[in-house]
């Protein structure tokens, strides 16, 4: 429980870092960390109590469902592959995963409080694609570009939650699968914005056509601030949707993937 108190603590410290806000904004973004919370709460008890975890579960299911509308139902733990191939890609592809949740919730997130455009840019930055001196080297130059992909890119982090995701079914995608990638598109498209609002606030690109019902009109910074700290809210929800309904069903023997 006390453990319980201090997640809403930092929770609330993150949604108040966020300052310079109307009040109808306020209660949105209180509104989703209420979300954040349900979750936590969720894994937070799965860890006490089997029967308490259980009821929890359905509880969130059912507050999410009320949010957002239609919501996920697993009934059994998907596994169409075998343990062996889940064993082998849970190794593989969630210690990215993990890595990217601890970055986002931590440098990622000091960097959109203090509008560091620039690091927010160089986290979300693809690796370079391969050149003619990449090919010359021993492996490709593989290693080397994957040490220049940003610590919250597509490449090394969604890539892998995507690829996990896929684990969960066989010939037919099955719902797990779904509802996983659902979050995947759902971070993706948010993690290209705010790449986008990065490099608009550099001025090192143009707001384009339609920009958040802006239209052409270019933001200027204090807007892209405050689109960047809703984006982040809206960005770890979708991301703890993702890891309730990756641990959902998963056996016993994984460990569960952790919440913001
Ligand atoms: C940015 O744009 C908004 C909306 O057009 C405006 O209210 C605000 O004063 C502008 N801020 C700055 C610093 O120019």
């Amino acid at each position: 429980m006390k453990l319980f108190v201090v997640y809403l603590v930092s929770l609330f410290v993150t949604a108040s870092s966020f300052s310079c806000e109307s009040q109808h904004r306020q209660q949105q973004r209180f509104h989703h960390v209420v979300l954040f919370q349900t979750s936590k709460r969720e894994e937070f008890d799965a860890h006490t109590s089997t029967t308490r975890s259980r009821f929890l579960t359905q509880a969130v299911i059912t507050s999410v469902a009320a949010s957002t509308g239609p919501i996920f139902l697993f009934q059994e733990p998907a596994l169409a592959r075998g343990r062996a191939t889940l064993e082998f890609a849970y190794d593989k592809y969630t210690p990215r995963i993990m890595a990217g949740g601890s970055f986002y919730k931590s440098q990622l997130k000091n960097m959109i409080a203090g509008n560091d455009f620039a690091g927010i840019k160089s986290a979300l930055a693809e690796p370079p694609k391969k050149s003619k001196e990449d090919r010359a080297k021993v492996d490709g130059g593989v290693t080397e570009r994957a040490s220049q992909a940003g610590q919250f890119s597509d490449s090394r982090v969604i890539v892998a939650m995507d690829l996990f995701a896929s684990q969960f079914s066989d010939n037919s995608i099955s719902p797990k699968t779904k509802a996983m990638k659902k979050e995947v598109d759902e971070l993706r498209s948010i993690v290209q914005t705010m790449d986008s609002l990065a490099k608009q606030a550099l001025g090192e690109e143009s707001a384009g056509g339609g920009f958040f019902g802006l239209g052409k009109k270019q933001p200027n910074k204090s807007e892209i601030s405050q689109k960047m700290k809703e984006l982040y809210i809206e960005g770890g929800t979708a991301w703890n949707r993702y890891v309730f309904a990756a641990n959902d069903g998963l056996p016993v023997t994984f460990n569960k993937l952790p919440y913001l």
